[in-house]
Parts: structure tokens; sequence; C-alpha cells
């Protein structure tokens, strides 16, 4: 086996005219977030389409990465829920520079931000919370995200611990929040949206910011295009 991958070529279709790119990002990436979402629930071939990959820096400046679902996006930035304890909570409070790279293959679209996490406040995630499953919300309390766990069965009988102590009455308060379980918006500086094209000559457009202001805020974003 020679070890390389995907040896097919694809040609990939779709491309970004510059003038179906706005001044400001949040219109153009809220339309694509949509037709993934509109496309995973037709065609199917668009799983989790709001997955974003979200890069941190651990102590020692060495990068981390991993998957988590985007939840809300406004012009502040798109918004993640996790453990605050977690290997990536940590890592965001030691230094607040992170990086997502999103995609959606099937689409020949990608996404990439730049910039820094901010901790949700504690009225949104208490939101967010109370709209998962009771499962989730059991769940969140089972789990001390990122530490090690000396094997399944533990996790189950905490599990069926909070379970028995937070018994499912229907209710969205029969769990409460867990004080370590927390969210974070970021905040970008860096807004790439990428689209595909054949023959490799794919479109590249960034919008930087110059100043302070929201994704949908045309005068704060310097918008360029990059070679592929
Ligand atoms: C599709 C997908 C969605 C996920 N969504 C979340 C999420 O929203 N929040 C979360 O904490 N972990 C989520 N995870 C698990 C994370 O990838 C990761 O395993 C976990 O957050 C621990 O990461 P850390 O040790 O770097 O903190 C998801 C994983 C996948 C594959």
């Amino acid at each position: 086996m020679s070890g390389r991958l995907g040896a097919e070529r694809v040609d990939y279709r779709g491309g970004l005219e510059d003038e179906d790119a706005p001044a400001a990002p949040l219109p153009l990436l809220t339309r694509w977030i949509e037709e993934a979402v509109a496309r995973s629930a037709s065609a199917g071939d668009v799983p989790e389409p709001t997955s974003i990959a979200v890069a941190t820096v651990d102590a020692h400046g060495a990068p981390d990465v991993r998957v988590v679902l985007m939840r809300d996006l406004d012009e502040r930035g798109p918004c993640f829920y996790t453990h605050l304890t977690s290997d990536k909570g940590r890592q965001i409070e030691g230094d607040d520079r992170v990086a997502v790279a999103l995609t959606w293959p099937a689409m020949y679209r990608a996404v990439r931000l730049r910039g820094r996490a901010e901790l949700l406040p504690r009225d949104q995630v208490e939101a967010y919370f109370r709209s998962r499953p009771w499962g989730s919300r059991v769940g969140a309390h089972a789990s001390d995200q990122s530490r090690p766990l000396a094997g399944r069965p533990v996790l189950e009988a905490a599990f069926a611990d909070a379970a028995r102590r937070f018994p499912d009455t229907g209710s969205p308060d029969d769990v409460p929040l867990p004080d370590g379980w927390g969210g974070y918006r970021v905040v970008a500086d860096r807004v790439e949206l990428w689209a595909g094209r054949p023959s490799r000559l794919h479109d590249r457009i960034v919008w930087e910011r110059t100043g302070d202001g929201g994704l949908d805020d045309p005068a704060v974003w310097r918008r360029s295009r990059l070679m592929p």
C-alpha cells in the first residue's frame, strides 16, 4: 500500500464571484450555513452541517483541535457549548486565541475564522442547556470532559447516579446547569469563504477586521481575494 489517499481526482464545481461577496461577511456566511442545513435535510450528503473544528493553543504553545457543534450565529460570532474544564476550556482560559474550520465537501465550500474565544453569559448558557434533551443534560453531569476514565462502566455508573439525582420529569428544570459547563463565542478578526472551482482555480474571499463592530458591519471589514 502506497499510503496515498484519494487517488481519484475530482474537479470541484461551485465558485464565488466578487459581486456575490458582501462588504461584511455575515450575510454570505449565514446563507452558506442555511444552504448546507437545507441540503443536509434533503440530499443527506452534508452530515452535521454546523460542525466546526476549533483549534486552540496549549500552555506550551502547541496547537490542539477538535470538532464541536456551532449552535448560534449572529453578528457577534458563532457560539459553541462545552465543558469549561475540558482541555479546550483550560487552553482557552490560558490563551483565548482560536481558529475555526468548517467544510461541506459535497458542496465544495469551506469556511475559516481566526479570532478570540469569549465566555458566554450564564443566562445564554442556561437557555441553551434547558433546550437539550434530558439525557444530554444528565450526561453533562456524568462526564468530567477530557479527564482519564478507568473504563466505560465508571461513566455509566456516573450517568445512573446523576439520573437518580435528577429524574426525568419532562420539565427543562429537572436537571440543573452544571457549574463547569458553558460555552464560548468566537469573536473573529478574519473570515474566509472558500469555494471550489475546476483545475484547482478555487475562489478565496477574505474579510479582515479593521475596527470594532459586528460581522454584519461593512465599516469594519476589508475584503480581498487570495490565490487558491
Ligand atoms: C460531530 C461532533 C460534534 C461534537 N460536538 C461537541 C460539542 O458541541 N461540544 C463538545 O464539548 N464536544 C463536542 N464533540 C466532542 C469533541 O470533538 C471533543 O471530543 C470533546 O469536546 C473534548 O475535546 P477537548 O478534550 O479538546 O476539550 C463533538 C464531536 C463530534 C465528532
